[in-house]
């Protein structure tokens, strides 16, 4: 696998790099990005080979989009060469939105439309590459999610669909009042987050040959600061197989874990550290074997496999 490596969405020519750099933390650390710094680290991620960024409205409540449209627009590269996912459907309990009483989603087609709409505004684009639902909704009514959906497509505002936290049904349901088919569903898998490749989640991306793409692929940080049994026998596996490696970092050993599965999964990055992420861009090259691939496995779960 190399930097320039694709992994194709559709039959239309849309494609996702290998690695996808996650928003979420861009308003978690002490300081503001400014718009320079954004452009910077759209930069750093392309020359790492990293041209697709994970967004969603609610990240930075509701602030990220925003932030990260700033810097797009100071980046003097074109947007063709980017592609830019986003998710609605999460309605949080906010200053930035004073209407939601409670905690709930919102997967009606109003609710869609008008969350594109100032997704695109806040990014300051015309479109985006992905719309993904982000959470099943309990009373989304997959007839009228899907017209939502598609009035979204068919104003060219997105250029595809997809979910996230989907089970194999919800993911069924909803792609069966579609027209088009969904590209892909985000969900967590990581070396401490295991259950996707027993539940079915990681089959059904194999049956409908979708790529599957991952968030929390370090288990949120907890893989590096995690203090529980589980957490040290896999820092220990995956220390292991660095060393048969020649001293990789082990960050590129847990995303080399998650791309070695024929689901061809898609990791999601949260570091914004440029060392961070090209440590972990040091996966591509990285092809486990069978069986260090069953020592992490053994590692995270505490049990030979049957
Ligand atoms: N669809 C969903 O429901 C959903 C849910 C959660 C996240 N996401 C997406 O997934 C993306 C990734 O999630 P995540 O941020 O939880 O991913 P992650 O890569 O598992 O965790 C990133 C965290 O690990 C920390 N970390 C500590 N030591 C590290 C090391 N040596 N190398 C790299 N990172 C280290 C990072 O700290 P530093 O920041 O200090 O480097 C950061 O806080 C998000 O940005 C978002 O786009 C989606």
């Amino acid at each position: 696998m190399s930097y320039s490596e694709r992994i194709a969405l559709d039959a239309e020519g849309l494609s996702l790099s290998r690695l996808v750099l996650g928003a979420w933390r861009l308003l978690s650390g002490p300081e503001r990005p400014d718009a320079n710094r954004v452009a910077d680290l759209i930069n750093d991620a392309i020359d790492l080979g990293m041209t697709s960024f994970d967004h969603a409205d609610i990240y930075g409540d509701y602030g990220v989009e925003e932030v990260f449209g700033a810097g797009l627009k100071q980046w003097r590269g074109q947007r063709e060469r980017i592609e830019l996912i986003t998710k609605c459907d999460i309605m949080l309990k906010s200053g930035a939105r004073p209407d939601n009483r409670i905690k709930h989603y919102d997967t009606s087609a109003g609710h869609i439309e008008a969350s594109v709409n100032r997704s695109l505004k806040n990014l300051q684009t015309d479109y985006v590459d992905v719309l993904l639902i982000h959470r099943p909704d309990p009373l989304m009514d997959a007839d009228e999610t899907a017209r939502g959906l598609e009035a979204v497509v068919e104003a060219g505002k997105v250029r595809a669909i997809g979910v996230s936290n989907f089970s194999p049904s919800q993911f069924d349901l909803l792609a069966s009042r579609l027209p088009f088919p969904l590209v892909t569903n985000q969900i967590e898998v990581s070396v401490i987050h295991t259950s996707p490749l027993v539940d079915g989640s990681l089959d059904h991306a194999q049956l409908l040959r979708y790529p599957p793409m991952i968030w929390s692929p370090l288990g949120g940080g907890s893989l590096f600061t995690g203090d529980g049994a589980q957490e040290r026998q896999v820092r220990k596996a995956l220390q292991m197989v660095s060393d048969q490696l020649g001293g990789v970092d082990i960050s590129a050993v847990a995303i080399a874990w998650l791309l070695r599965h024929p689901a061809r999964p898609i990791p999601v990055l949260g570091s914004l550290k440029r060392e961070r992420l090209a440590s972990m861009a040091s996966a591509l090259g990285i092809v486990l074997e069978r069986q260090q691939w069953f020592e992490i496995l053994q590692a995270s779960t505490g049990e030979e496999v049957p």
